[in-house]
């Protein structure tokens, strides 16, 4: 079983600036929640309640007055600064004290995942204990992402944003891995950009036949929030499903309470944390 999980929500979001000059990429609205809600979800929903959560320096005061130490959602959220963003395989040398030897899953902080069986595929994930295993999904510009190319059900290459086609499924950035990640990643060197690169991390674990996938099919969607256009195309698709489904995508304590991990009691507490919204009149109806 995998039981705790880092969500990596540094990096300069530079793509998204003037948004991000001031707020973390992390905190913007999707909807009618702060983004680190969703990635937050999708580990709650993989049965991961400890978590490391990753942030710049300077921000983690944000972080804080909004998650706090998890608590509120039967979870235990521990924080880790990162200095400057060198890159996703850092994250497992910053964490390696948090992880101390077992096996971790990683989210990046600006990843969207919803759909049906989407958690069937993460508790089966998480059960996992060998190897990694990464999600694919197909998409129309492979080029803004890591990649991997199949051959007879098997990966057969990576590589980190190609120039030229090789394949059309992305790599998402929700990544499962074993206990030999801290040790394979302080073996990483920095690629021309600088920075060490997760499709490299990807790469040893092949050569060694352990890298398992799963494809998310056309019932779920995947998207990062790595420019204007993403974030807002995953903020009016949840805004769709919360209207027409009259449900709420990513609501933690909602999950929580369904995983008896939080009772009544911590819903009420939650709802005067918050306050007069419509995200508590949601939580009244739990
Ligand atoms: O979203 C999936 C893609 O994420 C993968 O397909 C790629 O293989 C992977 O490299 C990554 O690509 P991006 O270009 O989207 O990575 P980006 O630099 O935008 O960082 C993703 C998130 O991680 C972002 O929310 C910021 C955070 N981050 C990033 C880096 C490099 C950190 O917190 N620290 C870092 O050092």
């Amino acid at each position: 079983m995998i039981k705790k999980g880092i969500i990596l929500a540094g990096g300069s979001g530079t793509r998204l600036s003037p948004l991000t000059k001031a707020v973390n990429k992390q905190l913007l609205p999707v909807n009618d929640k702060p983004m680190i809600f969703y990635p937050l979800s999708v580990m709650m929903l993989a049965n991961i309640k400890n978590i490391l959560l990753i942030v710049n320096p300077g921000q983690i005061n944000s972080f804080k007055s909004l998650l706090g130490n998890g608590s509120r959602f039967g979870v235990n959220i521990n924080y880790k600064i990162q200095e400057k963003p060198k890159g996703l395989p850092e994250a497992f040398i910053l964490g390696e004290k948090f992880i101390s030897g077992d096996n971790v899953a990683l989210i990046l902080g600006d990843n969207f995942f919803y759909g049906q069986n989407l958690t069937k595929t993460l508790e089966k994930s998480s059960a996992h204990t060998n190897g990694a295993r990464i999600f694919l999904k197909d998409v129309s510009n492979p080029e803004n992402y890591g990649v991997a190319k199949l051959k007879k059900n098997k990966i057969q290459n990576i590589v980190e944003k190609p120039k030229t086609f090789i394949s059309n499924k992305a790599i998402t950035g929700l990544y499962f891995f074993d206990k030999n990640v801290c040790k394979f990643s302080k073996e990483l060197k920095p690629s021309k950009r600088g920075e060490l690169e997760i499709t490299d991390l990807l790469k040893k674990y092949k050569k060694l036949n352990k890298l398992k996938f799963e494809l998310i099919g056309r019932g779920a969607i995947w998207s990062d929030a790595g420019k204007i256009k993403d974030l807002n195309n995953i903020s009016n698709y949840v805004k769709s499903v919360e209207e027409v489904q009259n449900i709420k995508i990513a609501c933690l304590e909602e999950i929580s309470l369904m995983k008896n991990w939080i009772n009544k009691k911590n819903i009420n507490e939650n709802i005067k944390f918050y306050g007069n919204c419509e995200y508590s009149n949601y939580l009244k109806k739990l």
